[in-house]
């Protein structure tokens, strides 16, 4: 029974289709791959070491076992210098055969040196969101990463309050995010989709939740979606959004400022574009609401404050300006 009790967790935890894809144990891209491939190596070996170990230890149970009628103390014995030598040396190869992969790949994981063909990209964690930076392109975003396929991706990764850890299974890392120092790492996608990322070290009230998606695009679709964060944004068309957009100056401005380098809360001069609200919600207004009206009931530590003294009417119109900034 507990073996079926097993199963089904297992069943149950490893089917998550439908959503972005965070398996490690299928890469996407290059990262992940070589990541992968030493996870391989190691567990072959720890697989060898853990068969041989256990061989012997059923083995020495069973055949040194107390039968009955025989009540004698076996043979004591006191060191074995080949037995010794080979716990030793044995250990030894294991670890220096799988050193060779290991330094081979850590210095083809590091090598973060900007060329032509690469995209550079600026990523800050926040307690509880993701920054992006696109320092050659001009654009500035958050929780959504937008990479071409094929393409390397070095990222500079630095934290703004305390530590948070940027991971994306099926891509690759995890790279520690440290205030007041730039870690570094590159990764590419194979294939066009939505990847999960995650913050993979304990920051906070919010850690579990502090999401994100990279989407790799075809080469066409990054050059549309580039073009489009570039674009102005959009003109004013309605009475609502230009009361939202009043609004949004008096209450939302100060910590939303895009401009400003030591921004508190994301640039949302594209709010529009996006996938998601907060990185976890559906991107519609009924999700905006939930989230404008007690951010901390969607996402715990949330720094973002409560706007919900405002009249439904300007609430309405707060989310028309925000929706339509594209
Ligand atoms: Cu950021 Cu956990």
């Amino acid at each position: 029974r507990a073996m079926l009790v097993f199963a089904l967790a297992v069943f149950a935890l490893s089917g998550c289709s439908g959503h972005p894809s965070m398996d490690a144990l299928q890469p996407k891209g290059t990262a992940g791959e070589i990541q992968l491939d030493l996870i391989k190596w190691s567990f072959i070996m720890m697989l060898g070491v853990f068969t041989v170990v256990i061989t012997i230890f059923v083995y020495v149970l069973i055949r040194f076992r107390k039968r009955k009628g025989k009540d004698i103390m076996p043979e004591q014995v006191h060191g074995n210098n080949w037995l010794e030598l080979a716990w030793t040396v044995i250990p030894i190869i294991l670890l220096a055969i799988l050193a060779v992969p290991t330094v081979k790949y850590t210095f083809q994981l590091s090598d973060t040196k900007p060329g032509p063909d690469t995209l550079e990209v600026k990523v800050t964690g926040h307690q509880y969101w993701w920054e992006f930076e696109y320092p050659e392109l001009g654009i500035k975003t958050a929780q959504e990463l937008y990479i071409p396929v094929n393409t390397k991706v070095h990222l500079e990764i630095e934290g703004r309050d305390v530590l948070h850890s940027f991971w994306v299974p099926a891509l690759g890392g995890k790279t520690d995010v440290i205030p007041g120092r730039t870690n570094t790492m590159w990764l590419d996608a194979k294939k066009p989709g939505p990847y999960q990322g995650k913050c993979a070290e304990l920051c906070g009230a919010g850690h579990a939740l502090m999401d994100f998606k990279v989407v790799a695009q075809t080469e066409d679709d990054f050059d549309k979606w580039v073009a489009q964060m570039k674009n102005p944004p959009q003109p004013i068309t309605t009475s609502a959004q230009k009361e939202g957009e009043e609004i949004f100056r008096q209450n939302c401005i100060g910590c939303h400022a895009g401009a400003n380098a030591k921004i508190l809360g994301p640039d949302l001069s594209k709010f529009g574009t996006r996938d998601t609200i907060a990185g976890i919600l559906p991107h519609n207004k009924e999700s905006l609401k939930q989230w404008l009206k007690n951010p901390e009931a969607v996402k715990p530590g949330a720094k973002m404050p409560k706007i919900d003294y405002l009249e439904d009417k300007e609430l309405d119109a707060l989310m028309d300006y925000l929706m339509s900034r594209k």
